[in-house]
């Protein structure tokens, strides 16, 4: 516990420069959350709708189903970049007050769902990749894995914007 908080404390100093920007400079806070902002939305965006796509898609007949699990391939891309653009904001955003977040129960929880949509994306691109490039490519057991991992995709991009707006106003 001890060491934490020297390490935090250690931070907070080092960082000093970077944050006293941050707080008196107006125009990096806001060019910042609309980065973090727009990255959510350009990552969130194409995550869920592609999601809700897949529910549909589970009652096509298989042409349809193939042309989804080549629209998910493709969709993997803008999700990437809007979550690096999510993240790397989201860390700067952090280290500017480093001192409040690192103590801050709700962040820790935040970077805990971050984790859990991470592997849960990581599980899609891997379920689809076998129904695409596998003989079966209407598999009832990979297609009920999909929908399960697209609800979770859902649900967790949705707590973790909940997350982020309790720890704006905590
Ligand atoms: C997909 C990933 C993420 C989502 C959906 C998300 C969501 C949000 C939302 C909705 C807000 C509130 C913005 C506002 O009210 O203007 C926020 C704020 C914040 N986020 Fe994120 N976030 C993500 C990733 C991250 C990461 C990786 C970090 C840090 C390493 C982070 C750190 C922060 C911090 C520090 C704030 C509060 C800023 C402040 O109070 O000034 N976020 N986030």
């Amino acid at each position: 516990m001890l060491l934490v908080r020297g390490v935090v404390d250690g931070l907070t100093r080092v960082l000093e420069p970077w944050s006293s920007l941050y707080r008196n400079n107006p125009a990096v806070q806001t060019t910042l959350t609309f980065l973090h902002l727009a990255g959510i939305f350009l990552g969130g965006g194409f995550a869920i709708a592609t999601d809700r796509e897949t529910f549909i898609a589970m009652a096509a007949r298989i042409s349809g189903q193939i042309r989804h699990l080549q629209h998910l391939h493709t969709v993997h891309r803008p999700v990437m970049l809007g979550l690096v653009i999510a993240i790397s904001s989201g860390f700067l955003l952090f280290l500017a007050d480093i001192e409040t977040f690192a103590r801050s129960w709700v962040f820790w929880v935040k970077m805990t769902l971050l984790a859990l949509l991470l592997t849960n994306g990581y599980l899609l691109s891997r379920t689809e990749t076998a129904l695409r490039q596998g003989e079966q490519p209407d598999s009832p057991v990979l297609w009920a894995r999909l929908r399960y991992i697209s609800g979770a995709s859902i649900a967790l991009w949705l707590t973790l914007i909940l997350a982020g707006t309790l720890l704006r106003s905590a």
